[in-house]
């Protein structure tokens, strides 16, 4: 059994973040990360023509910039060498292969007693501490629907998180499941490397450029949310038509109320929409059932695929593990409250990086968490 003052769950950029700051003040603690690696999504579970979506001061850790030499979109590798020197600089040293499975607060000690698995041993080790930071990120756990006749299928079935580059798939008729942002990208991907691509289409969407977002962030600093709405939706509309010919309808409501009410992120285009345009990628509606190597849509059509590709997200098993969480957290692991009011809870109980606010987001709650942490010592 180990003691300490905090525990940090998860080794992603919100957890090394929040030791950092922790670091910084001189309070000792223990990050708890499953994978034998710090930031799995970006050391290992992403693909390799991935960049941030937004530009680069908006996705610094606290306490250190980008360098000036990068690129305002920051490709995947460079981004890894940034996490790299920021967790030597830092001495940011997390406990790896821990996966956590419980997590209670015992009232008579005042303490959170967690409980986490050695995956190289197998064994149980527990872990004490006063202060509990749940850092497990908002896309921790690969979410696939389940779909009628799937069991069926004769090709090759993976998630987005297994897939690093279009290569393996030149001439292969791959369908993508899933527009959100990985499902564009790689879809645009396959596409580049003579692939035979389709993606499902079901539902509206917003879709921006990468100059759109950045000056949606940038007006959010002077201007009221719905107006911001209004403007990139308009310069959107502008620049892309419509598209509904190709498939792709726009919601009724603006991407920030789509956001914050359902968690949909809005698409920033990297060139699929140019390839749908051109025929290259072929939109396709909702599956209805497969049936051995062939796809039945909504719409009765069907088609053959070699690949069944699910970009189709995440979800959060935070909840099961985490067993006195009294307000801090909804059933699907993301913050109860909005931002900015999100990030404490009760008895010594914290949040980082799930309130969706990206990697900002993280670095302002590992900051708020540490100097709260500080005061209450
Ligand atoms: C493809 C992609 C692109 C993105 N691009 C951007 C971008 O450009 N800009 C931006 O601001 N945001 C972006 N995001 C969103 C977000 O900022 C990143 O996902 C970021 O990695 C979130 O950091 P995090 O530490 O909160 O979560 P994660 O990176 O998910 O880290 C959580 C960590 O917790 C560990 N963990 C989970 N459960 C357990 C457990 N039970 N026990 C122990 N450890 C556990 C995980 O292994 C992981 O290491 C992107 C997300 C994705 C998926
Ligand atoms: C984590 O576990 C893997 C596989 O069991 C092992 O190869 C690796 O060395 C371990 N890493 C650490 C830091 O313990
Ligand atoms: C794909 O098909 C083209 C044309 O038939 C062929 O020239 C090419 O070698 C094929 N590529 C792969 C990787 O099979």
């Amino acid at each position: 059994m180990k003691e300490t003052v905090v525990i940090v769950a998860g080794a992603g950029p919100s957890g090394i973040s929040t030791s950092a700051c922790l670091n910084l003040q001189s309070i000792p603690h223990i990050v708890l990360e499953r994978e034998a690696i710090y930031c799995p999504i970006w050391t290992k579970k992403s693909y390799d023509r991935l960049h941030l979506h937004l530009a680069k001061h908006l996705c610094e850790l606290p306490h250190m910039p980008f360098p000036e030499s990068y690129p305002t979109f920051v490709p995947r590798k460079q981004f890894v060498q940034y996490l790299d020197e920021y967790v030597t600089q830092f001495k940011v040293n997390p406990v790896y292969n821990r996966s956590i499975e419980s997590a209670t607060y015992h009232e008579d000690t005042g303490k959170w007693l967690v409980k986490a698995r050695n995956i190289k041993t197998d064994e149980v080790e527990e872990y004490i501490s006063r202060f509990l930071v749940v850092a497990t990120g908002e896309t921790s756990d690969a979410f696939m629907p389940e779909i009628k006749g799937m069991e069926t299928f004769t090709g090759k079935i993976l998630h987005s998180t297994a897939y690093k580059s279009g290569a393996p798939f030149a001439n292969q008729s791959v369908l993508v499941v899933g527009c959100g942002n990985s499902g564009m990208e790689i879809a645009y991907d396959l596409s580049n490397f003579g692939a035979k691509t389709s993606i499902i289409i079901r539902n509206p969407l917003h879709i921006f450029t990468r100059w759109m977002m950045s000056l949606e962030l940038e007006l959010f600093k002077y201007l009221p949310y719905d107006m911001v709405d209004g403007i990139v939706l308009l310069l959107s509309k502008l620049w892309y038509g419509d598209m509904s010919k190709y498939g792709i309808k726009r919601p009724q409501e603006g991407p920030f109320a789509m956001k914050d009410k359902y968690g949909k992120y809005p698409i920033v285009d990297v060139g699929t929409v140019g390839k749908i345009k051109s025929g290259d990628i072929q939109v396709l509606p909702g599956i209805s059932t497969v049936k051995g190597d062939e796809v039945i849509f909504t719409d009765g059509k069907s088609y053959q695929f070699d690949v069944i590709l699910f970009a189709t997200g995440f979800h959060r098993i935070t909840k099961k593990w985490l067993k006195d969480d009294d307000d801090l957290l909804d059933d699907d692991g993301i913050a109860k409250q909005s931002y900015p009011n999100h990030w404490k809870g009760k008895n010594g109980l914290y949040c980082a990086g799930l309130a969706r606010k990206g990697l900002y987001g993280a670095a302002m709650d590992a900051q708020n968490i540490a100097n709260d942490i500080k005061k209450l010592l």
